[in-house]
């Protein structure tokens, strides 16, 4: 059983300026729950109730959500605007959440690393929380990454079809396919052109990684834009045949834009009334 799940959430978000200009990009609502709450019930519902999350400079809100509010709390006590509340009580009472803050933006290699000191020797799961995964009535995507990680015992990278002319946004991966939903990574490529693209698999923001990992970054010399790319870290593993690209069912919504950020608050309205 994996039980820790790290969130790198130190980014800047500055595609939603000015919104998150004081405001941790996490912590822009769906409706009416922040991004990192979804992420952190996914990754409770796959049984990973140790929440390690990278922050940064500006990212307090992240730990004041996870914690209790008693002034809030006291003040709307014994009304119905309690039960609005229980959701996240129930995640702070099941979970244990740990942070630390990546001092450098040096990429998401780098972030996973720097989240090194609160995962340990042992595999963990990842959740970008911009991308909003939802799979209504089965498995959470990371439900089935982890049931894939148990079969497996290698690290699991989430892959979902999308159009060539948006590929230059993802890692992209090719593999020798194993089963409908399942490749042997043989190949990874951080955000390609449509022409450098061996496929149109994007990789989206779910992974389990095995803590071999991170001496493979700690040897990972900066790649696309001058970061620290986890795709790179993980094509070294990939040549060694130990990572394998996982087409989960469900939805993804990319709240990583604000087009998708509209199709989600959209969508969630829709299933919410
Ligand atoms: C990151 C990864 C990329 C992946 C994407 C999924 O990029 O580097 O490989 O496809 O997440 O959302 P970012 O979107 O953080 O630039």
């Amino acid at each position: 059983m994996i039980r820790k799940c790290l969130f790198p959430a130190a980014g800047y978000g500055t595609r939603f300026l000015p919104a998150t200009k004081a405001m941790p990009k996490e912590m822009l609502p769906i409706v009416d729950k922040p991004l990192i709450q979804y992420g952190v019930e996914e990754a409770v519902s796959a049984g990973m109730k140790n929440i390690c999350m990278v922050t940064g400079r500006g990212k307090r809100a992240l730990a004041d959500h996870f914690d209790t509010s008693y002034e809030l709390e006291h003040q709307i006590k014994g009304s119905a605007k309690e039960a609005m509340l229980e959701e996240i009580r129930g995640l702070i009472d099941q979970c244990i959440f740990t942070y630390t803050r990546q001092i450098e933006m040096l990429g998401l290699g780098h972030a996973v690393l720097t989240g090194e000191a609160l995962v340990g020797d042992e595999p963990f799961g990842v959740i970008l929380a911009d991308d909003l995964c939802i799979n209504p009535g089965g498995d959470s995507v990371m439900q089935q990454m982890a049931k894939i990680y148990e079969e497996h015992n290698c690290c699991v990278v989430a892959i979902e079809e999308v159009p060539m002319e948006e590929i230059y946004k993802y890692g992209v991966i090719a593999g020798e396919k194993i089963n409908d939903d399942l490749y042997r990574i043989t190949d990874m490529v951080e955000k390609p052109s449509a022409d450098e693209a061996p496929t149109n698999l994007a990789i989206i923001g779910r992974y389990i990684l095995t803590p071999e990992i991170f001496d493979v970054i700690r040897n990972t010399p900066p790649g696309l834009g001058g970061e620290i790319q986890l795709t790179d870290a993980l094509l070294h593993m990939a040549k060694e045949g130990k990572v394998l690209g996982y087409r989960f069912k469900g939805q993804r919504y990319d709240c990583g834009s604000l087009e998708g950020f509209v199709k989600a608050t959209n969508a969630f309205y829709e299933m919410k009334t």
